[in-house]
């Protein structure tokens, strides 16, 4: 049985990815910051475990890994991520939310692929999958704005990059996947997918993975994306 750990399952895309892995047989590690409060994790199925993690709180990080020591996780979704306030462009910004922002979508990511390195590399598959953005993408930005957003996601494709390259020697896949715009607490509800679509195409791009791909980004349609 293969094992994924999810962070940020509590709603949106990471329960997504919590329900379809549980439905495919996987061991799940459903992560959150208050179990007590993601109502939609209560009626998983047992091969779901469910575990506290805030991915802005080191000490948090340290102590899941310390505790899941030993155990081989396939496959790490860093999933966890915030917009922060909208930063209402040039003149108005708000720049109270960037450190918050840069320090779950980015820094946390890091920190998880850093404390589950031993994790990945005693398994089977070896993946690191960072959920990203177009947003991110630097090539694709014609529309500009969303400075902290952009820049947050821009910094976890350059960290899973530079991840893709230290992790290699350790047979560790890396990439970062752009979900789409999908219907969540964190898109507008107008977003033209839903959950179940954008991980569904997530879940066959991450099937087809093999370590060729590293240090790639792709659409969760399987097209490579321009950094
Ligand atoms: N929806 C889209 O159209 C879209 C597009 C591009 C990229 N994305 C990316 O997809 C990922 C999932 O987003 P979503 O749309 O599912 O948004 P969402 O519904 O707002 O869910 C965000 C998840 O992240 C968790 N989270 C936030 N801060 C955390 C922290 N410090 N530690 C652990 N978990 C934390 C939240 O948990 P709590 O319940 O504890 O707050 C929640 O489970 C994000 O990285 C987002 O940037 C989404």
């Amino acid at each position: 049985m293969s094992c994924v750990l999810i962070t940020g399952s509590s709603r949106g895309i990471g329960l997504e990815f919590a329900r379809q892995y549980a439905a495919a047989d996987w061991s799940v590690l459903a992560t959150c910051r208050e179990p007590e409060r993601a109502a939609g994790l209560g009626d998983l199925p047992a091969n779901v475990s469910l575990h506290v993690l805030d991915v802005a709180d080191h000490a948090s990080i340290d102590r899941l890994a310390n505790r899941l020591r030993g155990v081989a996780i396939d496959l790490l979704i860093n999933n966890a991520g915030i917009y922060g306030t909208h930063d209402d462009g040039l003149g108005a910004i708000d720049y109270t939310s960037w450190e918050a922002v840069f320090r779950v979508n980015a820094i946390g990511a890091l920190k998880m692929a850093e404390a589950f390195q031993d994790h990945l590399a005693r398994s089977r598959l070896r993946l690191l999958v960072a959920i990203g953005s177009r947003m991110g993408s630097v090539g694709m930005n014609s529309r500009g704005g969303n400075y902290f957003y952009r820049a947050s996601k821009a910094a976890l494709n350059a960290l899973h990059r530079s991840l893709a390259i230290d992790l290699a020697a350790h047979g560790i896949t890396a990439v970062v996947l752009s979900p789409g715009w999908v219907r969540t607490e964190m898109a507008f509800p107008g977003a033209p997918q839903s959950a179940a679509e954008s991980v569904g195409g997530m879940r066959r791009v991450i099937a087809r993975l093999t370590p060729a791909d590293t240090g790639k980004f792709f659409d969760y349609d399987g097209r490579e994306l321009p950094w």
